[in-house]
């Protein structure tokens, strides 16, 4: 089955239903794809380098790809998505390679954060509105002072078209030590976008 680039950006901007979005993410894990790496996440892998490992939350996981590297490298990790099939294939990788993984059913909306609870959060490609205010104050309300948050997205779906350095005050509240807005290779998708990419810490 072939998935394009569109169908995986659809959501959840064009209003469809969480359930709708999990229906489309369960057809793309269930079947072998080269529409995306699985791999960690280049940018992440650079940016915990020499961070000490503690509480990580992976958002929106999908088939756990960075949750599963974090895991490894010896973070105590949690993840959540609307994908069961994403999930199941997460927590069956972790089984076989004997990695501890808090893989949890729930969605941007209803996930609860907590409060200075991670000491990382991870969020590549997890088409969550990144404008939405409240969702972005739960987000900076769980990380522990001295946490960090990595970010990697398609700005604007690709096309850079939106509000220049939109991704930088989303995240302005922290301080932000790594930012860039680049035409690059999406991790999903696999072709030349602007990407948007960030690193923030809370004091
Ligand atoms: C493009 S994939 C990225 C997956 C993973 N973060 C990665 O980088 O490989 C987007 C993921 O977001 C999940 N997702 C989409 N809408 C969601 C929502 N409202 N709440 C939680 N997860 C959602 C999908 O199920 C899918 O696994």
């Amino acid at each position: 089955m072939v998935f394009s680039l569109a169908a995986i950006n659809a959501a959840p901007q064009d209003g469809a239903s969480t359930g709708a979005v999990a229906a489309r993410f369960d057809k793309i894990y269930a079947a072998p794809s080269k529409l995306f790496s699985a791999a960690p996440n280049a940018f992440l892998v650079r940016a915990v380098r020499d961070l000490k490992p503690g509480q990580a939350l992976d958002v929106a996981m999908g088939q756990g790809r960075n949750a599963l590297f974090l895991a490894k490298a010896g973070w105590d990790v949690t993840g959540y998505d609307v994908s069961e099939t994403g999930l199941a294939a997460a927590r069956a990788s972790a089984a076989k390679e004997g990695l501890r993984l808090n893989a949890l059913r729930s969605s941007h909306q209803e996930f609860d954060f907590g409060r200075e609870r991670w000491d990382l959060i991870v969020m590549t490609y997890t088409l969550a509105d990144m404008e939405d205010a409240a969702f972005l104050r739960r987000v900076r309300d769980s990380l522990r002072p001295g946490g960090f948050v990595v970010v990697e997205q398609m700005n604007a779906g690709g096309t850079g078209k939106g509000p220049a350095n939109a991704l930088f005050r989303s995240f302005q509240d922290l301080r932000v030590v790594q930012y860039e807005d680049m035409v690059d290779t999406a991790e999903w998708g696999l072709q030349k976008m602007r990407i948007g990419r960030l690193v923030a810490q809370k004091d």
